[in-house]
């Protein structure tokens, strides 16, 4: 043993945690379909979606929540959201196609990002709301419009680059959505194109954790609002996009050690902590440290519904009120495009362990039925621990040892590690056992796989309860109904 172990445990709600002690439910699921295997829990999105709800109900506020599809392709997922009273973002035209047969009706439906002529025109001729990302997708939408004598459209204004008066508050720089600075000649062109669009909002989505830039961003839309009521323009909503966060981490004292741990070992103070001295952004130079953590903060106390309502709670930074009471004033409806918060603890990625082996250095390798695209922890920069399914039903001993361990993925590439990090493990798993990626659905499962070697990305299976039972159907078998049609 080389060091103490530093783990870094899942937080498991009591869904997922179940599901993870179903052992022989999920091994049986594995010989049937093969490893890797992603497992999604549609019922968890509803009690996610619901949460949100509650945020709007105690800040009074009306408006609209889209799933923003990208953070997962399940169907399951996304027909179990039709049921709900909530809408989908939509960022290309197979996610368009995909949740129109899902029981969508268009009214319930954004599309957003950078869009083709195809998906444009599809939008448009559905009649679903049209997230405009620059002037230039305005003209073409219109153009559209014209030519092909369409509907109009309800469209909304992405914009970026914000700035707040006075305030230093930098806003990072987005390849998306239309300078701010440029909001004259964006609304000109509204004006212009009258008969082709109707104006019903403005957008914004940032990819940052931080609730001050984010404060600028909404209270600078509000503002917009006003301009475009000046215009006799007639929008209502404010769309603040994504970016609530997941809380991955059971326990922050947890990711706290690890976090001075890896930075100890980067100054070579204990032994490594990654593979070949990987930094994740930290390295040491001449016995100093430099650079910065490039780490998604896996222990967010504030997280998700949570995030959301600090939010609304927080001052806008010139008019000094919250946020939620500017909102409120105007009258003005709150629309919110959670992708990776609406997923949280809806699946779990599994992996069969091929091999254990110590190499002459002393590393322990685990060898993995999967690779580093079926489960993009890494990609992502979230640091969590597998959980362990034996498949003998064992249980590590109390006194078993914990063990430091590399995952190492399926393909012929020496880059190919589950994570760069060595992950601590209750005791050694042996080849059989599963390893259970928790807390994947959001990004993780489906964003990066790929056929790389000609390996099998994963199947997808919806689990959900019945009587106290888990029960199972492939993704695209699962309806939120019942199928067989007895009575229930
Ligand atoms: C326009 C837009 N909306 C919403 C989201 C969802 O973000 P998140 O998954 O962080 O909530 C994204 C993510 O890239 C996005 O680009």
């Amino acid at each position: 043993m080389r060091s103490s172990p530093l783990y870094l445990e899942p937080r498991l709600e009591p869904r997922l945690r179940s599901v993870l002690q179903a052992t022989d439910f999920l091994h049986t699921l594995v010989d049937a379909l093969g490893s890797p295997l992603n497992v999604v829990l549609p019922e968890q999105i509803t009690e996610n979606e619901e949460r949100f709800r509650a945020v709007y109900q105690r800040h009074h506020l009306s408006g609209d929540l889209y799933f923003a599809h990208k953070a997962n392709r399940s169907s399951a997922l996304v027909r179990q959201l039709a049921v709900t009273g909530a809408g989908m973002d939509v960022a290309s035209l197979a996610e368009l196609q995909h949740v129109l047969g899902a029981g969508f009706t268009p009214d319930r439906i954004m599309a957003t990002g950078p869009k083709n002529r195809e998906f444009l025109w599809l939008a448009a001729r559905a009649g679903v709301i049209v997230n405009l990302d620059s002037k230039a997708e305005l003209e073409s939408l219109a153009e559209l419009v014209g030519k092909y004598v369409l509907p109009r459209v309800r469209v909304m204004l992405r914009l970026s680059a914000f700035q707040a008066p006075g305030v230093k508050v930098l806003s990072r720089p987005s390849r998306f959505g239309s300078h701010v600075s440029e909001l004259d000649t964006l609304l000109d062109a509204v004006e212009r194109h009258r008969d082709a669009v109707e104006l019903i909002g403005v957008a914004y989505h940032l990819d940052t954790i931080g609730l001050p830039e984010k404060a600028v961003a909404l209270e600078t839309c509000i503002r917009v609002m006003n301009e475009c009521q000046r215009r006799g323009l007639q929008p209502r909503a404010i769309d603040i996009g994504g970016g609530f966060g997941v809380n991955y981490l059971a326990d922050g004292g947890q990711w706290e050690r690890y976090t001075t741990e890896l930075t100890n070992a980067v100054l070579g103070r204990r032994p490594a902590l990654t593979w070949q001295g990987h930094g994740y952004g930290l390295r040491s130079e001449s016995g100093t440290l430099r650079g910065a953590l490039g780490l998604y903060p896996a222990h967010r106390p504030v997280a998700a519904e949570g995030y959301l309502d600090e939010l609304l709670s927080y001052p806008a930074p010139s008019l000094g009120r919250p946020l939620a009471t500017l909102l409120l004033e105007n009258l003005y409806d709150l629309v919110i495009e959670p992708g990776r918060a609406l997923v949280d603890q809806c699946g779990v990625a599994l992996a069969r362990v091929l091999e254990v082996r110590h190499t002459p250095t002393g590393d322990c390798l685990v060898r993995v039925e999967m690779n580093g695209g079926d489960v993009s922890l890494e990609e992502h920069g979230v640091l969590m621990d597998p959980v362990v399914i034996p498949r003998d039903g064992s249980r590590p001993a109390p006194d078993a040892e914990a063990v430091g361990v590399y995952l190492i993925g399926n393909l012929c590439l020496e880059a190919d590690l589950i994570t760069r990090r060595m992950v601590f493990l209750p005791g050694l798993p042996k080849p059989g056992d599963l390893l259970a990626f928790a807390n994947t659905a959001g990004y993780f499962m489906d964003f990066s796989a790929d056929h790389a070697l000609q390996q099998p990305i994963a199947r997808k299976v919806a689990a959900y309860q019945e009587n106290g039972t888990w029960r199972w159907r492939l993704d695209e078998q699962y309806w939120p109904i019942t199928c067989t049609g007895e009575q229930s």
